[in-house]
Formats: C-alpha cells, structure tokens, sequence
C-alpha cells in the first residue's frame, strides 16, 4: 500500500473557474454552493481533486489572479463558511480540493499596494518593488506580450517605477523583504486551517530579480519555496504545493528539489507536443521531451494536461515550432493571444471524437497525475468572440434547457455559439449516453485508478518499428501496461520487438489477447494493454 500522504501520486485532478462552474443564486456567476450541487457529477466522472481558480476578492483584471484581500472569498462566490463547507462535503467523497496562491504579485487595489505608494515612511513602502530608473533587470523578458512593453510601471503617488512580470495592475511582492516572505506563509496558513488540501502556486519563477539574470528561477526563488514546503511538512505533511512554472523540464526539475520543494508540477513541455504529435501523426516530439525530462524524486510527480485557463502556451518550443503549431492550430488571426492559442480541446482537434480521445489517452497514460480542464470532458466549444483568455472560460454546459442549466439568471458571459454550444454538447446528454465522450473519460479514469502503474514514475518507449505509433510500458512492480496510441488517421501495423510478443488483457474491451508477430491497428485507436503471466 502507499503511503496516505503520496495520495497526489495516483489521483485525477479537476480544474474549475468557480465562476463559470454552476450558479445556485440566480445572480448569473458561479459560485461555492452551485459548485457543492456539482459534486456528484465530479464524483460519477471519477475525480479526486479539484483545484479552484483564484476567489480572493479581486478587482477581475487577471479574473482573480490579481487579488486585493488574501484573506477572503469573493462575495460573488459566498462566504468562508461556504467554503469550509463545501470542503466537507467534498472530503466526505474523497474528494480534496486545493486552490490557487498567488505568491509573485498582488492586485495594485491590495491595501498594501495603496499604502506602499501613497506613503514612502509606511511599513508596507518595501512590499514592492520599487527603482528612480525603468533600465534595471533589462534581461527579465515580457511575458504578456500583446497588452505590456515594459516590466516597470510609472506611478505617480509614489514618483517612481514599480516592477511586474503581467498585467502593470498586478504589481510583484518584493521577495527580498523577509515581511513579505512571512505573509505569505501567514496566507498559506490560514488557508490550510481552513481545510484546503493545498495550493496551486501561481506563475513561482519570478519571486525574485537580480541584475543580469533573466530574473526566472533563481537560487533565492528555490531557498524560499523550500521553506514554505518545510512550514507544510511541518504542519499538515498530508497538503500538496503544485508548481506552475512554465519551463523546460531541466528548469522544472529543481522545483521538485531533493523531494524538500514542490510535490507536483505541470509538465509544459509535453503539453505542446502532444498536439505536435496529432498533427503530424508522428510520436518522436513527445518521446525526445520525455527522454529530456530528467527524473524525479520518489515522493514527488508530474501533472499533465491537455488545457487549462489560459491559453495554450507554446513558450516551450522552438520559433519555428510555434510558427508551425500557429499555422496548424490558430488559422484565424484571433484565436493567437502573446506566445499561444486562445481555444479549447474540441475544437482544436476539429471536434474529431476518435482525436479528442486519444488525446486523452496520450494524457491517462503518460507519466504524472492528469488534470482535466472543466468543460473538456464533454467537448465543450469557445467562444473567441469574447476578449483575452474568457473564450474559454465560458459557463459550464450542464443541459440543453435556457442558459445550459448554468444558472436562473443573467449569465456573466456569453455561452460557446454554434455546434459546440449547450444546445448540442451538454452534461445530461452525454450521462445518458453509453458512447458519448463524457462515458468514455469516465471509464478511462476508473481503468487508471485501478493500477498503481500509471501513477509511477518512469515509462520505457517501444520500438514499434512504425513512427506513427507512440508505443510505451508503465510499470509498478510485476503490474506491466504495455500502451499503443495509433496518432494516424489511416490504419497501422506494429511490429513489437520478441520481448513484448506475449499475452495481454485489453483494460477497455476486457478480452485477453497474445501478440505475435505483426498487430494491426484502426486509425486513431488506443490500446490500454496489461500484460499477462
Ligand atoms: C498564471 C495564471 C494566469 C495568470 C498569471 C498571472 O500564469 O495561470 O492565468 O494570468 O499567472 O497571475
């Protein structure tokens, strides 16, 4: 048995943006009640945690990842007594739920911001980060590339320039001052008092700057995520800290440290080259990122996805990657936004139920803990009319009755247009369908919880003899998956090497069959194969 507290290590996350989620007041936003009125559906889809967007009380300019009050929820979404309550009845499925922490900046509406500048004597002066010039950390590059030209900002209350790495109205916490370094873990407390099984940590690479560095993934950035980790092992050793650091996996890496920094974080670079691999048929991108990824400590893991809330970053791959992935996948000028494309999964795979699938195969079976992106396990559509990265953070499509059965009210956004709006695609359809999309996730998470070997860490590649064919084993002791992924649309043979011509059960079909010699595979199949004794 493993260990209670590696649970991450095998679980199915959920991402939500409660305010897109399901509304139970009619005021036309999500919120803590509707989301609780949702667990069962979370539960029949086979979740194990659910990790919340931002709901601090925000001005919205980053939809909550500019937060003005790290000590409340949001009055749109409820109270902490709604919180604390819906963490209850969640634990009481099994079902955990950790949050979003934004460590690197606040909202410039954060009351320490507003004293920061309007007063040089007062004691939150040092929160930020403050310069007389804007030609300091000239080496740190823009991250938001399409709304900013600078990292520094001008202020006139406080007659200079304050840094931040996003929106100029999310200035960066000055890691340097050890007050700030002790609020945060004062925040992270208070939290975890609450009962939240742990946090999401926003955008950690930037925490510190120094001159002549990119100002990304410093020593002092490692030194302080690991005392926060200390302060949780040393308090609630049973809580998870997942990394958003959008890096090569060389760079993500350290963030795991000797196993003493982060449990989990987002493997980015393989996120691109799956898409990489639909297009162009072939596996070898996403084999030479995983041959890159060096390992990791035994207590830690990967998470893996296809999408979340932003857009689909392509910061991790060549130029001429992007260009390539820009011209196959945003043939329309606004389906860009800074380095990435603004759409969702359906529709980035031409709403094709056998790529969407498999797509989600290639997620399931990978190493690392998967997360699903709300809305994608029943193909949700976009809606790119809508400005930044809300096309696709539209509400969630529970039925075809008026307004998707999101909410009584006036909904907060516009819903997905067209065929892969809520009329067509929506949760109650697919419940009551056995082959819809919905039913086949669903049975894709029961099969993976079943065996430890897809939460392990480490995957060998299988010289399939045919580039068309990502062919790969999953181990947990005498337990051996052997997976094939045809990412062709034409009918493949595979020839396995002599050491993998044995007896396996198909997980899904539930037959036992020996592979011998040459194995024929319908375009865009998936096979979830345990080898037998
Ligand atoms: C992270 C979030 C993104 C946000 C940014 C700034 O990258 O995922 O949504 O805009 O941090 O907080």
């Amino acid at each position: 048995m493993m260990d209670k507290n590696l649970w991450y290590k095998n679980a199915v996350f959920y991402e939500i943006s409660v305010r897109s989620f399901k509304d139970s007041n009619g005021d036309g936003r999500g919120d803590l009640h509707g989301l609780a009125e949702k667990l069962d559906y979370l539960q029949t889809l086979g979740i194990d945690c659910i990790w919340l967007m931002p709901i601090y009380p925000s001005p919205l300019n980053d939809d909550g990842y500019d937060i003005a009050d790290y000590y409340n929820v949001d009055k749109s979404y409820g109270t902490l007594d709604d919180l604390k309550e819906l963490i209850a009845k969640a634990h009481r499925r099994n079902v955990r739920i950790i949050m979003d922490l934004v460590l690197n900046h606040t909202s410039d509406q954060h009351p320490w911001f507003q004293a920061s500048r309007s007063d040089p004597n007062s004691p939150h002066r040092d929160y930020y980060v403050w310069s007389d010039t804007d030609q300091k950390y000239k080496d740190a590059r823009i991250i938001f590339l399409d709304t900013e030209t600078s990292n520094w900002t001008w202020d006139e209350k406080a007659g200079k320039y304050y840094w931040h790495r996003f929106y100029s109205s999310q200035p960066d916490l000055n890691f340097d001052n050890p007050k700030v370094q002790e609020e945060m873990i004062n925040v992270a407390r208070f939290w975890l008092n609450l009962g939240i099984d742990g946090f999401r940590a926003d955008a950690v690479p930037y925490l510190f700057e120094r001159e002549d560095t990119h100002c990304e993934n410093l020593p002092e950035t490692h030194a302080y995520l690991k005392k926060l980790r200390a302060f949780m092992d040393e308090h609630y050793p049973d809580r998870i800290l997942l990394c958003e650091a959008n890096q090569g996996p060389e760079d993500v890496r350290p963030y795991f440290g000797d196993g003493d920094e982060f449990h989990m974080g987002f493997h980015f670079p393989i996120m691109p080259r799956i898409y990489m691999a639909l297009k162009k048929e072939r596996y070898e991108d996403m084999a030479r990122i995983m041959q890159r990824t060096p390992p990791i400590p035994e207590n830690c893991q990967w998470c893996t996805f296809l999408r979340n809330h932003d857009e689909l970053t392509l910061e991790m791959v060549t130029p001429e990657e992007r260009q390539w992935m820009w011209e196959q996948y945003a043939p329309e000028p606004r389906m860009k936004i800074n380095l990435g494309i603004r759409r969702r999964l359906a529709p980035l795979l031409d709403n094709d139920r056998r790529k969407i699938e498999l797509a989600n195969s290639l997620l399931f079976t990978l190493p690392g803990s998967p997360i699903i992106y709300y809305g994608d396990e029943i193909g949700m559509g976009d809606n790119l009319d809508l400005p930044d990265r809300n096309g696709v953070r539209t509400p969630m499509q529970w039925d075809d009755s008026p307004n998707a059965g999101f909410t009584s009210g006036k909904p907060y956004s516009e819903f997905v247009k067209g065929r892969l709006g809520y009329r067509n695609v929506n949760v109650a359809r697919q419940m009551n369908d056995p082959d819809s999309l919905f039913n086949s996730i669903k049975r894709m998470i029961a099969v993976r919880k079943k065996h430890e070997a897809f939460g392990s860490s480490g995957m060998e590649w299988v010289e399939s003899g045919n580039p068309h064919v990502a062919a790969y084993i999953r181990r947990h002791g005498d337990d051996t998956m052997l997976i094939l992924n045809n990412l062709s649309a034409s009918a493949q043979t595979v020839k396995l090497p002599p050491q993998y011509q044995k007896k396996y059960l198909d997980l899904f079909a539930g037959n036992e069959h020996v592979i011998a010699d040459v194995l024929a595979l319908d375009p865009h199949s998936y096979h979830w194969l345990q080898m037998q004794k």
